[in-house]
């Protein structure tokens, strides 16, 4: 039987006496017996290709009932979403999981599955988000770290932000923000990267990325406006479905790094709007977007936090996609360590910059999903396995990062006198580091107060530049200690004009110059020193910043870079990065009207004034996860086991 595949994800419009209708359908088919003839099956479809996408899958059932996207292992939840057909026409079936409780869902809730037609069908579980009393029950407390905040605290903070008159900037940041909101199927699905009317060129910067939405999804969380999040979390979720790249299938779980909608003209006045995702087949360099599916459960749990709709983590297919995401991500690999190993270009830095490897910001971010996942993830019997696995990993990355990539001048000079070539398990130069590897200018550079987490470790190489986003990462997440956290803040402030200079902040620093550059980056034209990923400064890393100076209670600081950056971005047309040293120019190529430039200073000013609500968006030290790598070292003779012990280690 030939297989007959189609486009994935459609929605038609058609004009009937002047009335615009919306019809969509998850049209994604084929029709094969075995996974054998799926897996060519896949192959066939890539080649076939229409100019958009297609995909194939591994297992279809029957005619009426068609379930697809079934996973290639078993987590006791095998069917997610389903296709009905009716009148030889196919339907979007939703499988909703209606929960009891609002915390987790178990086995038994596939007694108590929904079926409802329409993807824009509103699942019952999300009218009641519309309710103050519903969103959570009045005994319940949300968890803020160490903290609980009533839900009372919350709704009294929303009355103290709504009251505040917004500034002209903060206005126009809106109108823009709003503008540059994507539709799908007639809702707002995400917002685009860039939306500068004067742009002729545009490559894929008219595409909704999943990490640029991050602070797009926040500014509108943080206003109250959950309905964009929870529609890009599902729909990014129906596209976490492999892909065929020159006839190799990347893992399942994969999230693509960005997706556009386009209308596809049908026969009779109709159109069709798709979702056309990429998982890197087209982006330049090919790059993996590794921090795709790490920037999901992020934002899912994000989404749950600030709205109290926790029922959306607990549906069974967004159980299903975190899962898969989470697997690909702990699957055995030959590695040494418990970071994740990546490609260069895998995360913001999507081209090659000499990050690849163990990059800093993706282990932070990989830290962070975890510690989301820990607090999303059902637990029953089918997922105690990968909950144990979650705190395993998080307590080795957490003694990995803060043990071997921190440094301070104490460390830099330890480093300066290593001894190498040491045979041992008890070497003190585990990584065979040469002290000539040392920078100069780092060196000159180091302050005497404070400290950072490098960019990269691999065996005898340090990469001692300082990556911005992975160490404000580390603070949030908690994933270096509390007086690491501090330390990164000390040096962030004694370093002010190299890493913030005219705009918050650096990319990284310092910049890749002369043989180094042409060698690293490939001779790099768009990443010249000083510029773009080699050193440009990114206003989007500022409601990081926010969020980490909130957590450390370092509000002013954070006031201090909003206040600069709301000098110029407004007046430059809100670029994508600056250039030069201190951030003086805006950058070579910039986009303008960049995106999450513009969410991310409304995000800043939302957090850095309510910071009971910033304070649901990271996390404090777990001693339950130190202990338990207290304990694995005690193990093997190196340390005591207690939780005591583990706070007086190196690990606090
Ligand atoms: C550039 C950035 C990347 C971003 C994309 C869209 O490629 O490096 O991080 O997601 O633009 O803004």
């Amino acid at each position: 039987m030939k297989p007959n595949c189609r486009i994935l994800f459609s929605c038609q419009k058609s004009s009937f006496f002047g009335f615009q209708s919306v019809k969509c359908h998850h049209s994604l088919v084929n029709h094969c017996n075995s996974s054998k003839f799926c897996l060519n099956f896949e192959h066939n479809c890539q080649f076939q290709a229409t100019p958009f996408r297609i995909l194939g899958f591994r297992r279809v059932s029957d005619d009426s009932h068609i379930a697809f996207r079934v996973p290639m292992w078993s987590f006791g939840q095998s069917r997610i979403i389903s296709r009905s057909y009716s009148d030889g026409r196919c339907r979007d079936v939703s499988i909703i999981a209606s929960v009891a409780s609002k915390k987790r869902v178990s086995e038994n809730n596939f007694e108590r599955i929904y079926v409802q037609g329409g993807v824009n069908v509103k699942p019952l579980v999300v009218e009641r988000i519309d309710k103050d009393e519903d969103i959570v029950g009045a005994e319940d407390k949300i968890e803020a770290g160490d903290e609980k905040v009533s839900q009372v605290d919350l709704n009294e903070a929303k009355a103290v932000r709504l009251r505040r008159e917004q500034s002209d900037n903060e206005k126009e940041a809106w109108k823009l923000l709003r503008d540059a909101v994507v539709s799908y199927c007639g809702s707002p699905v995400g917002t685009m990267a860039a939306n500068d009317p004067n742009d002729k060129q545009p490559l894929n910067y008219d595409q909704v990325f999943i990490r640029d939405f991050v602070p797009s999804a926040l500014a509108f969380l943080l206003k109250g406006e959950g309905e964009i999040v929870r529609n890009f979390l599902l729909h990014t979720l129906q596209l976490q479905l492999g892909k065929t790249v020159d006839c190799y299938s990347p893992g399942q779980g994969l999230m693509p790094a960005s997706f556009k909608v386009r209308t596809v003209p049908l026969d009779g006045n109709k159109i069709e709007e798709v979702l056309d995702p990429d998982f890197g087949e087209s982006a330049i360099g090919r790059v993996a977007p590794v921090d795709s599916g790490l920037w999901w459960i992020i934002l899912l749990r994000a989404y749950g936090k600030i709205t109290g709709d926790y029922a959306l983590q607990e549906r069974v297919d967004v159980q299903t996609g975190l899962k898969m995401i989470l697997n690909l991500c702990l699957t055995d690999g030959f590695d040494m360590f418990p970071s994740l190993l990546v490609t260069d270009g895998s995360c913001m830095i999507d081209r090659r910059m000499g990050i690849h490897g163990h990059p800093l910001e993706i282990q932070a971010l990989f830290y962070s999903a975890l510690r989301c996942s820990r607090e999303m993830l059902a637990v029953n019997d089918g997922s105690k396995n990968l909950v144990r696995a979650i705190n395993n990993r998080l307590s080795a990355l957490s003694f990995h990062i803060r043990e071997y990539y921190w440094v301070d001048m104490k460390k830099i000079n330890e480093i300066y006198r290593y001894k190498t070539e040491e045979y041992s398990t008890d070497a003190i130069n585990k990584f065979n580091i040469y002290p000539e590897q040392i920078p100069s200018w780092l060196m000159d550079w180091i302050p005497e107060e404070g400290g950072y987490l490098i960019g990269n470790l691999q065996p005898a190489h340090m990469d001692f530049r300082f990556f911005t986003l992975g160490n404000l990462w580390s603070i949030i997440s908690s994933l270096g200690t509390p007086k690491q956290n501090e330390a990164i803040l000390n040096l962030i402030e004694a370093k002010w004009d190299d890493l913030v200079g005219h705009m918050p902040l650096k990319i990284c620093y310092p910049a890749l110059e002369y043989e180094e550059w042409r060698i690293t980056t490939g001779s790099d034209p768009k990443n010249t020193p000083w510029s773009y990923h080699n050193g440009g400064s990114w206003p989007t890393l500022l409601w990081q910043f926010t969020l980490a100076c909130v957590k450390m209670g370092r509000s002013d600081v954070a006031r201090k870079a909003v206040a600069l950056a709301e000098k110029r971005l407004p007046a430059d047309h809100w670029p994508e990065y600056y250039d030069t040293k201190t951030g003086k120019f805006i950058g070579k190529q910039s986009r303008l009207y960049q995106t999450w430039t513009i969410a991310g200073f409304l995000a800043s000013k939302m957090l850095v004034e309510n910071p009971e609500m910033a304070s649901l968006l990271f996390w404090e030290e777990d001693y339950e996860l130190l202990e338990i790598c207290v304990c694995a070292l005690s193990k093997s003779g190196r340390k005591k086991c207690s939780r005591g012990a583990a706070k007086s280690q190196i690990l606090v």
